[in-house]
Formats: C-alpha cells, sequence, structure tokens
C-alpha cells in the first residue's frame, strides 16, 4: 500500500485495549483493529487500507489527528484525549449508505449513554448534549463504474477535552468530561463504539425502517420547530418536519412546500430561534 506514510507508529498498547474491551463485553470481532499514535485522519488511513483490498469492518483508531475532517470540508479539532475512529464497510447498495449516518448516531448515542450523558441527535447525526455538540460523524464513499466501492464511517467523540480551550468551539462544543459525565479512555470508548456500530448497521441492512424508528426514538425534540437550513448556497427558513425513508430531512417553507434536503447538501442546521 503504497499511500500509507510507513512513518506512523503504531500503537499496540491501545489496539490491545480496544481487543480486550470488546472481549469483555462478549464481542466477537474478527476484522484487524489497528491503533497509531498520530494520523492525518482515520478516515485517510481506512481508505487506503480499502484500496487494498482489506476486510469490512477493518478499524483505525488514533490518539490524534493533524488534519481532522468534519462535514462540508469543516477542520474536526483533533488533540489528544478524545475518540477518533475509522471503520470500513462494504454496503451493497445505496439505500443503506442512504441511512447509514442516522444508524451510526444512533451507536453514538448508545455509547455516550453509558458514559452517563443524556445525549440526543440532531440530524443527521450530531451528538448534542443540551445544545452542544459532543460528537460527529463523517460518511465518506467511494464509487466506480461497477457502483459502491467501499464507504468509510469516522466518529468523533470529545471526551477528555476542554472546548473553552478553542475559542470558536467554546460556546457551541462540549466534551464527556465537561458535559460531567464519566469519562473512559480511548480504548474502551473505541470498543463500546464498535460494539454499538455492528448491531445498528445490522438493523440497517435487515429493517430499514427500524434504523429509521431508532434513530426518531433519540433525535432532539425539534419536530414542528421553525429552523433554518444553509444547503447549496442558500438559505431555507421552515418548520422541520420530519425524515423521509431515504434519511433526507424534511422542511415546510412558508408558503406550504416541502423540502427534501439529504445530508451532503446541508451545510448548517440550527433552530431559528438560535440564530
Ligand atoms: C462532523 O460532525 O462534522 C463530523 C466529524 C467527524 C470526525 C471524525 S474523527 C474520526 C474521523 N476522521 C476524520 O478526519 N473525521 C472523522
Amino acid at each position: 500500500m503504497s499511500d500509507v506514510d510507513p512513518q506512523v507508529q503504531n500503537d499496540e498498547l491501545l489496539a490491545a485495549s480496544v481487543a480486550r474491551h470488546l472481549r469483555e463485553r462478549g464481542v466477537v470481532w474478527d476484522a484487524p483493529i489497528l491503533a497509531f499514535a498520530e494520523l492525518t485522519s482515520t478516515n485517510d488511513r481506512v481508505k487506503a487500507l480499502a484500496r487494498g483490498g482489506a476486510r469490512e469492518w477493518t478499524s483505525v483508531v488514533a490518539r490524534r489527528q493533524t488534519r481532522g475532517r468534519g462535514r462540508q470540508g469543516r477542520v474536526w479539532a483533533s488533540p489528544p484525549g478524545n475518540l477518533y475512529l475509522s471503520c470500513l464497510l462494504r454496503p451493497d447498495d445505496q439505500a443503506a449508505l442512504n441511512l447509514l449516518p442516522l444508524a451510526a448516531g444512533v451507536a453514538v448515542c448508545e455509547s455516550v449513554r453509558e458514559w452517563g450523558l443524556a445525549v440526543s441527535l440532531k440530524w443527521p447525526n450530531d451528538a448534542l448534549v443540551g445544545e452542544r455538540k459532543l460528537a460527529g460523524v463523517l460518511v465518506e464513499a467511494s464509487s466506480s463504474s461497477h457502483g459502491l466501492e467501499h464507504v468509510v464511517i469516522g466518529i468523533g467523540v470529545n471526551l477528555d477535552w476542554d472546548p473553552a480551550q478553542v475559542p470558536e468551539l467554546a460556546a457551541t462544543a462540549t466534551s464527556v468530561r465537561a458535559a460531567g459525565g464519566c469519562t473512559p479512555e480511548v480504548g474502551p470508548a473505541a470498543a463500546a463504539l464498535l460494539a454499538h456500530l455492528a448491531p445498528a448497521y445490522g438493523l440497517l441492512l435487515r429493517d430499514p425502517q427500524g434504523t429509521l424508528a431508532a434513530w426518531r426514538e433519540r433525535a432532539a425534540p425539534w419536530w414542528g420547530e421553525r429552523v433554518q437550513v444553509e444547503a447549496a448556497g442558500s438559505l431555507l427558513c421552515g418548520s422541520l418536519r420530519d425524515v423521509d425513508d431515504r434519511g433526507a430531512l424534511l422542511v415546510e417553507d412558508d408558503d406550504g412546500r416541502l423540502h427534501r434536503l439529504f445530508s451532503g447538501e446541508v451545510a448548517r442546521l440550527r433552530p431559528a430561534s438560535t440564530v
């Protein structure tokens, strides 16, 4: 795999910790789990592994990232102490891909609840404590003329970090520690995420409606509220109605027209009251 930087340092202790905590949870994980002290981005590493033919569910954890990415090309602050995890999936249809961000959001929500925090999901998959963001998911798909090749699902959870150190995030982000949760080490946190992600993906493949129901149960209670959505360079104000079967957000504008928005095109969604 020539596009993988050979200089990056493996973190065997972290890999062993993830494996041990999965075993302790009774989870059988038969794909590789690789851990590193530092990477540019765990998503980049999994993409490189995918191009080399890696097995489904190959997973990568890093203690820090130097070029962590968020949705819509945003930077994901990645200091040590937080969780940076990416997994390789190979779903065979677009329908599963559309709902994957929602399934991942459910897995994040279940993991964070183990650490004593009440979280809700903001579409498509931000985990919020109150109105502050604790975790995010970045799903990146790669296709060829033969169709969908692979999907990388990257999850960042702020664990042991004080977002107040970053002025532009101080008012909008939080961490498990800052929110008063029981802060896990990175190894058990990654194991919890993987342990919840696998059944969430299983549910998605056999019962997509079940995934939608699970997501709705955990969604922030904004239905009917006025929101402002930035999508494809324009601003839409309206009432939040629902998510449809493909995981798209339905927003009704002031003329009663229903807009269907996919996660890839929405740059920002917020309650109009906070704008
Ligand atoms: C978002 O809410 O904007 C998504 C954030 C996703 C961050 C994670 S951290 C692990 C993986 N590697 C990255 O570079 N990004 C994702």
